[in-house]
């Protein structure tokens, strides 16, 4: 039988990716996006797309006819963003979280995957972040994407709902939007890089990231799939490469692939809810999803470079 699969947030940057592999899977894909930064181009035209709110509980409980997982992805990613509407973001990081596990148990408890988030962990300088540790968020996203992992748990206890929350690392990849002045720190990187604009750093360029290349966080949904439709209970993983890299460093690499010479820099006063340093320890996701990321920073930032 024909798979179908609800994706929230699939006209975004991670979204569009995974409806591409799911699409050439064989799979029937229904998109739930208000385009607020998806795009509806990002979709090719078999998909169904149904412009609308991911907190609309009657909406979704309407899409999910013969859907046998959810991917929710749907959110306000952003952390500066989430800090200047502070309850726009909570309403639609944690709600609309809510509001898909709610409509999931209601069709008959399916399976959600969710994108969680490593911001969840909050500052581990030196430290490599294990789905066992202490999460300490320092921003409005990362307390509710943490709150949005407990909800899962609750419903999981609560009415059996399986659920799989990935801990997305930093992802890059094509179609991650440069334009915004919030987007994604590669993305920018590149298209400066492209127009030979300087490279601005917020803060001392020294944070680092753990930078994970999208196809390998499709591999890492679909793997999640699978285990959710087996598995009872809410789980959590790491998506990473538990490999760190620092925004100076970043630039290096860019320019290294660019090759037109040193970008030059400008340091900017860091960002409020920034985190400094950030690394994942891929362990449990490769133990229990079978997953580990295949591509290196230099390989997938060629791809990327070369897909500009
Ligand atoms: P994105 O902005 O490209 O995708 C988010 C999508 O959600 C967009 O298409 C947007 O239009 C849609 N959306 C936002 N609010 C909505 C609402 N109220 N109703 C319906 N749709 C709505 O961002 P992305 O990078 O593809 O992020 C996808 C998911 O992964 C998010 O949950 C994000 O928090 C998470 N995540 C991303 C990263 C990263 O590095 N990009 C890292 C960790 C976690
Ligand atoms: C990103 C995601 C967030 C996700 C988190 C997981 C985006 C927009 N945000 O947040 O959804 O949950 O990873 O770890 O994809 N920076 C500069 N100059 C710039 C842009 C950024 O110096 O022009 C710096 C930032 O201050 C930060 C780092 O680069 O220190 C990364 O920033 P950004 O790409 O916005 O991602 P996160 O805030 O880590």
């Amino acid at each position: 039988m024909q798979r179908k699969a609800l994706v929230t947030g699939g006209a975004g940057f991670i979204g569009s990716h995974l409806v591409d592999r799911l699409l050439a899977a064989g799979e029937e894909v229904v998109v739930l996006d208000d385009l607020s930064s998806g795009r509806a181009d990002n979709l090719p035209p078999q998909v169904r797309l149904v412009r609308g709110d991911v907190c609309d509980a009657d909406l979704l409980g309407r899409l999910l006819a013969g859907v046998d997982c959810i991917f929710h992805l749907a959110a306000r990613v952003s952390v500066q963003l989430c800090i200047s509407d502070w309850m726009g973001a909570h309403r639609v990081n944690l709600g609309g979280t809510i509001a898909v596990l709610h409509a999931a148990h209601r069709a008959g408890n399916i399976p959600v995957v969710h994108a969680s988030s490593a911001a969840i962990y909050g500052n581990r300088a030196g430290a490599t972040c294990r789905e066992t540790d202490l999460p300490l968020p320092i921003s409005p996203y990362a307390a509710d994407k943490l709150a949005a992992e407990h909800q899962a748990a609750a419903m999981a206890e609560v009415h059996g709902l399986p659920s799989v929350g990935l801990r997305f690392f930093n992802v890059y990849g094509p179609r991650q939007d440069a334009a915004s002045p919030y987007a994604g720190v590669i993305s920018k990187f590149c298209a400066n890089r492209l127009a030979d604009r300087p490279q601005v750093i917020f803060g001392d360029g020294q944070q680092s990231r753990d930078f994970i290349c999208v196809a390998d966080v499709v591999e890492g949904l679909l793997r999640a799939r699978d285990l959710a439709g087996q598995a009872p209970g809410a789980q959590v993983f790491n998506l990473c490469t538990g490999t760190e890299t620092t925004l100076l460093e970043l630039v290096r690499q860019i320019d290294a692939i660019a090759g037109r010479g040193a970008s030059a820099i400008e340091h900017a006063p860091a960002r409020s809810g920034d985190i400094r340093a950030s690394c994942g320890c891929p362990q449990a996701a490769r133990d229990r999803l079978g997953f580990a990321a295949a591509t290196d920073m230099r390989s997938g930032l060629d791809r990327l470079w070369d897909a500009l």
